[in-house]
């Protein structure tokens, strides 16, 4: 039985439309998990995958947030927006908005303490990459990215969630082996304990994401220190996201 109650995130990209949000909600309509689980579409079906889900407990989560309230800041959408249109949480620093759109640890801290202002559930994203593995320097990086993401945060009476998503792994078929995710939460959960004291440490689930899908779901999640999925590919066909979500709440209560 795991310690932490499993968490399951989808996030879709720039990937999906109308017709993968009916099939996708529709096939978690009437059905119980021992799980949270969470659908991030692109910001433009937020709306529409709300007036789905009131026969699931489907969540919906955002890809990213702004760094900002409101103001001149073109093309941003707001973390009280997204409360406002049924928002649960939000990724913030996926490995993708740090390549491709210049995120920093620094922005990332700022959307954090953001979102969780707002009650929303945070999901900080962090990882090395392939060059970074290579020299050896994962746990520099993942300090570095935790340390910073999270400085000067009170988590007293607040969730949130990090996302372990080695760059090697996202989108390549080649997830992270269960041993090298378990030794990488383990040295999260460490430094999330030196920061905020073990028993908030204890609570906070850490999620993996990279290649996950129906096959090496139960060997990642049978980890202790893995506590959730964050899934991209397999997420866009929803029989597959569906049976990974199966396997995290069976395991839950197993
Ligand atoms: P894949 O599951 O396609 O490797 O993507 C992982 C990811 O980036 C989820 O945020």
């Amino acid at each position: 039985m795991k310690i932490r109650k499993p968490i399951v995130i989808a996030n879709w990209k720039l990937n999906g439309g109308l017709d993968l949000i009916c099939v996708s909600v529709a096939s978690f309509i009437g059905k119980h998990f021992n799980a949270d689980i969470a659908i991030c579409p692109p910001y433009i079906y937020m709306r529409d995958m709300m007036t789905f889900l009131q026969f699931s407990e489907l969540h919906i989560g955002s890809q990213n947030v702004s760094r900002y309230q409101s103001g001149a800041y073109t093309g941003e959408t707001s973390a009280q927006m997204l409360k406002q249109a049924g928002c649960s949480l939000c990724l913030i620093g996926h490995s993708e908005r740090r390549a491709i759109f210049g995120e920093t640890n620094e922005g990332c801290n700022i959307k954090v303490r953001t979102v969780l202002t707002h009650d929303l559930l945070p999901v900080l994203c962090v990882g090395e990459n392939q060059q970074e593995r290579e020299a050896n320097v994962t746990e520099d990086v993942l300090y570095k990215q935790i340390r910073e993401g999270l400085a000067n945060i009170n988590l007293d009476g607040k969730d949130l969630c990090i996302a372990y998503e080695p760059v090697w792994a996202i989108g390549t078929g080649l997830a992270a082996t269960p041993t090298i995710a378990q030794e990488v939460h383990q040295f999260i959960r460490a430094q999330l304990a030196d920061m905020f004291g073990h028993e908030i440490a204890n609570r906070l689930r850490i999620l993996y994401g990279g290649s996950v899908n129906k096959i090496n779901t139960r060997e990642l999640l049978e980890q202790k220190d893995v506590d959730g999925l964050l899934v991209g590919g397999a997420s866009l066909d929803p029989g597959h996201f569906l049976a990974i979500c199966q396997q995290a709440s069976e395991l839950a209560v197993s």
